[in-house]
């Protein structure tokens, strides 16, 4: 059941609306939480950088409902409005993004409504991020409602792109000169190529950290390991200190 399901037309006030989008964005950090420490535990290695959520500021919704043509209700929000209650996650490298959001699908509890792949289709500003859009159930005491989280993933250098090329676009207020567009638009190239640059390199360092761990690695069988359990050979390594 869906929140204008649960409330028959829409929820009767901004209070209720906030404290379900804010129930469910608690539910869906702690849930990257545990997905994070849950992966640090098994591979010893954190994909996360950084987690942000956000509520929806009143005035940004009224916005977006504005820019759809719609009557600004508390129906409209819940049925139009997808990113009132949204995270952010970012990652280290590329591929890490293609592995959060396969555990995030995996998950039993959330149900994933749609997807927009941005890294396979970059948008024409050059912007590149996965996006998720689930719900998760909030149980409430007059049953359960299932309620809509927007979830973006992306790595450190692509946040880094469009945390400065909101900026730079708001101050045009879309009405950006055609040199500053391309000029954004080929930083996300740049930012591409870093991303590629910089997961090679990790391929890299990960491959020969597994060629060393081999060469260290015992192999029982050896003979010199044999000798050296059974004391045949003595180390006289440390004679001449
Ligand atoms: P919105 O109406 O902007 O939410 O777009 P949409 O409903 O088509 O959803 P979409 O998944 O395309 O984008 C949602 C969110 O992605 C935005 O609210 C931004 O956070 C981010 N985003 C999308 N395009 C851009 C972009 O060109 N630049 C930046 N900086 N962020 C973007
Ligand atoms: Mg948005």
């Amino acid at each position: 059941m869906n929140i204008n399901e649960m409330f028959e037309n829409g929820p009767e006030n901004f209070e209720t609306l906030l404290f379900l989008y804010n129930s469910a964005l608690k539910k869906v950090h702690t849930k990257i939480d545990v997905l994070r420490d849950e992966f640090i535990h098994i591979h010893n290695y954190n994909p996360i950088e950084y987690i942000k959520d956000r509520i929806k500021s009143p005035n940004s919704i009224k916005k977006k409902l504005e820019k759809h043509k719609q009557d600004i209700t508390y129906y409209n929000m819940v049925e139009n409005v997808n990113d009132i209650a949204g995270i952010r996650i970012v990652c280290s490298f590329f591929n890490d993004i293609y592995r959060i959001a396969g555990m995030i699908g995996r998950q039993t509890d959330l149900t994933v409504l749609s997807i927009k792949d941005y890294l396979k289709n970059p948008k024409p500003s050059g912007y590149t991020s996965y996006h998720m859009l689930v719900t998760v159930p909030i149980f409430l005491s007059q049953g359960t409602v299932d309620v809509k989280v927007e979830i973006q993933i992306r790595t450190i250098a692509m946040d880094f792109w469009a945390s400065l090329e909101h900026k730079i676009y708001y101050k045009f207020e879309g009405n950006a000169p055609e040199y500053i567009s391309r000029d954004l638009k080929e930083c996300a190239n740049i930012v591409a190529m870093l991303d590629k640059k910089m997961l090679e390199l990790n391929d890299a360092v990960n491959a020969t950290r597994a060629g060393e761990d081999e060469e260290i690695e015992i192999d029982e069988d050896d003979e010199v390991f044999e000798e050296y359990e059974s004391g045949v050979e003595e180390d006289d390594e440390d004679d001449d200190e």
